[in-house]
Order: structure tokens, then C-alpha cells, then sequence
């Protein structure tokens, strides 16, 4: 797969089979994930990575209900900032260099053939605060995305072809 057709095949997963993700493959996703632009290089993301059933099921429920794929993933990642390290502490970059890098997970997991699916954390206070309790989190360190991996039990890819003209505005609005 080349990396246009990575991007456009990526479609969110939420029903994964049985079988295991390497640990070879999950330090290619989070190699991915620590490999994206961040704001003045402050790189303020960490990963919580399990792939215990007990430990997804956790999260899933302090995530709350919309994230009961992750209780059938074979691997879930939280991708959290740190706003100590985020740019100057100015509010909004840390979140940003967060969001590339669950990105990019989710893009190197779909070139492995991996599906995935983005269940929103930040900014909902509630969801972050379970987290951060369930992990015993100190205050400055957010979990800001939480993501559900494994392989689809739908195998099928496509290329999607999303591109909405009218939202292109060449030269004015
Ligand atoms: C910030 C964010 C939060 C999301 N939260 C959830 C969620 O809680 N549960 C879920 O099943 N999907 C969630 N999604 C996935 C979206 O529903 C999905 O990306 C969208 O419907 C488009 O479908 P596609 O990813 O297959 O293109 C989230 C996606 C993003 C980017």
C-alpha cells in the first residue's frame, strides 16, 4: 500500500477478529505516533499502551458508552499530553501535537492492515478525569485520545474518494 492509498483506505473499525497484534507491529504504530511535527519539537505526548482485556475493558467504561469497541480491541493506546511540555504552556498546542500523533498511529496501523477507531476523549472532562483517576495520572498529563486496535473482521478496503469541492476555495472565499 503507498501512502496516499494508506490514507484514503482508512476507515474507522469497530469490530475486530481474534487475532494478536505483534509487538513488533505496535512499536511500528507508536514509532509512527512519535513521529509526527510538534509544536517547537516539545513532543508532549505519552502512550498508555495495553493489550489486557481487564485494562480495556477499564478504559472503555471510564470512556463511557461510546467506546465499547475497545472491549473486543486487541490493543488500546491513550495517547495523553503533557502541558508542562506543551509549547511555552500556551493553551491549544500540546492538543494539536497530540491529535498528529494519534493520527499517524491510526494511518501506520491501517497500512499493517490493522483497523482502528478514535474514541473522542479531550475535551470532555469527565472522560479525561476517569482516566486520569483510573491511572493514577498527576494533574498535568491529559489523556486526550483513546484509541481501539485490532484486525477488522470485515477485511474488505476501498478507496474512498471524500474530496468535497465546494469546500476548496482557491485564492478568496
Ligand atoms: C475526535 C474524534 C472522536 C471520535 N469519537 C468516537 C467515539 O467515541 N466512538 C466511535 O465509535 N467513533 C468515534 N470517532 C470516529 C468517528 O465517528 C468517525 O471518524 C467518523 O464517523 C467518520 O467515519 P470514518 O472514520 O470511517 O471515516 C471519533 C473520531 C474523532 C476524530
Amino acid at each position: 500500500m503507498n501512502g496516499i492509498e494508506t490514507i484514503l483506505s482508512r476507515k474507522s473499525v469497530r469490530e475486530f477478529s481474534d487475532r494478536e497484534i505483534s509487538k513488533a507491529d505496535i512499536k511500528t504504530i507508536l514509532t509512527a505516533g512519535m513521529s509526527g511535527p510538534t509544536a517547537v519539537n516539545m513532543r508532549p505526548f505519552e502512550f498508555i499502551v495495553t493489550q489486557k482485556t481487564s485494562i480495556l475493558k477499564k478504559i472503555s467504561e471510564a470512556n463511557g458508552p461510546y467506546s465499547a469497541p475497545l472491549m473486543k480491541a486487541k490493543l488500546g493506546i491513550l495517547v495523553c499530553g503533557d502541558t508542562d511540555k506543551g509549547y511555552l504552556g500556551k493553551e491549544g498546542y500540546w492538543q494539536i501535537d497530540c491529535a498528529i500523533a494519534a493520527q499517524n498511529m491510526i494511518l501506520a496501523a491501517n497500512a499493517l492492515g490493522i483497523g482502528s477507531v478514535w474514541l473522542g476523549t479531550y475535551p470532555e472532562k469527565a472522560k479525561y478525569s476517569a482516566l486520569q483517576k483510573l491511572f493514577s495520572l498527576k494533574s498535568n498529563v491529559i489523556p486526550f485520545a483513546t484509541l481501539a486496535f485490532g484486525y477488522p473482521l470485515d477485511n474488505t478496503s476501498e478507496i474512498r474518494d471524500l474530496y468535497e469541492v465546494e469546500k476548496v476555495h482557491t485564492d478568496k472565499w
